[in-house]
């Protein structure tokens, strides 16, 4: 049977093998899907014995995404921008190529959602790996203005310097920021510390839509404290995890798996409803 499995540390806890083998089911896909621990200087070799015992694909999370990167014969143009791979697949010619699916599933669950990211005006917190993989396909998608702001502001500056090529971004300090913004994505570790970023209050308004890329059983610290000024439309990660799972199943298996039913059972399963 095809193996793919997904490489972090810790990984014990992650979502994937439970949504991939939802997705294999509902597509009648006939693969098995398990989780590697490696120790964080055992990863390349870990990798290696993986394909060479006849891995098909995998999925690479913290902390090995920037390392893929660099362990891959080839890398997709979205691969090469966002500095990172989160999807491995052995080719049929015996080419492993890495890929990076996590901006498409963040898009991809914010249109679920509803937003409209054409000519809006979008602000994206924390200049880290997050946030790179997620800015070409933001601008891909045309927002009139994408601010990122960062608690290191030369990150933000760095990195709205590295795409301003593909549309109009721009780095501001969280003291500058200003304005009516209709889209805010916290791509900040903070919550990991159980922090904020320092957003000013006046920034959320009722028409603002709020998307944490962490999630939970319960409201984030970031979603809570936009709730509580006002924010009525929040999102938190976890949609995301499942369409950034789809687009690396696409990659893999050429079939596009349906989102909606398996983003409800992990729900379930982590007792969200
Ligand atoms: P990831 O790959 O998940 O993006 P990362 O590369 O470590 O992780 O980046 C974490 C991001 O969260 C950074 O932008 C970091 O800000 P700095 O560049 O100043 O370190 C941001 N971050 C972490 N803790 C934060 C906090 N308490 N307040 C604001 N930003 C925070």
């Amino acid at each position: 049977m095809d193996r793919y499995l997904v490489f972090g540390h810790p990984v014990r806890h992650s979502k994937s093998p439970f949504i991939h083998t939802l997705f294999a089911r509902q597509t009648q896909q006939e693969l098995e899907y398990g989780l590697a621990e490696p120790a964080v200087d055992e990863f390349a070799q870990a990798l290696c014995t993986f394909f060479d015992q006849g891995g098909k694909g995998c999925n690479i999370t913290v902390p090995f995404k920037e390392q893929a990167f660099t362990l891959v014969d080839r890398l997709s143009p979205r691969a090469k921008r966002a500095g990172a791979v989160n999807t491995i697949k052995l080719t049929d010619d015996g080419v492993l190529l890495g890929d990076n699916t996590d901006g498409a599933g963040l898009v991809a669950d914010l249109k679920s959602h509803g937003v409209t990211l054409a000519d809006s005006r979008i602000l994206l917190l924390g200049a880290g790996g997050a946030a790179r993989g997620a800015l070409a396909p933001l601008l891909a998608e045309l927002p009139s203005e994408l601010v990122i702001a960062n608690r290191t502001h030369t990150k933000a500056q760095q990195l709205a310097a590295e795409f301003c090529d593909l549309g109009p971004v721009t780095a501001q300090t969280y003291e500058q920021l200003a304005g009516l913004f209709d889209l805010v994505i916290n791509s900040t570790s903070a919550s990991l510390q159980g922090e904020l970023p320092p957003l000013a209050p006046a920034l959320i308004h009722t028409d603002i839509a709020i998307y944490d890329m962490m999630y939970g059983a319960s409201d984030t610290a970031f979603i809570s404290w936009a709730k509580q000024h006002g924010a009525r439309q929040t999102m938190d990660g976890l949609g995301m995890l499942v369409e950034q799972a789809a687009e690396a199943f696409t990659v893999w298996r050429g079939i596009r798996p349906g989102t909606k039913q398996v983003l409800r059972e992990l729900k379930r399963n982590l007792g969200v409803i």
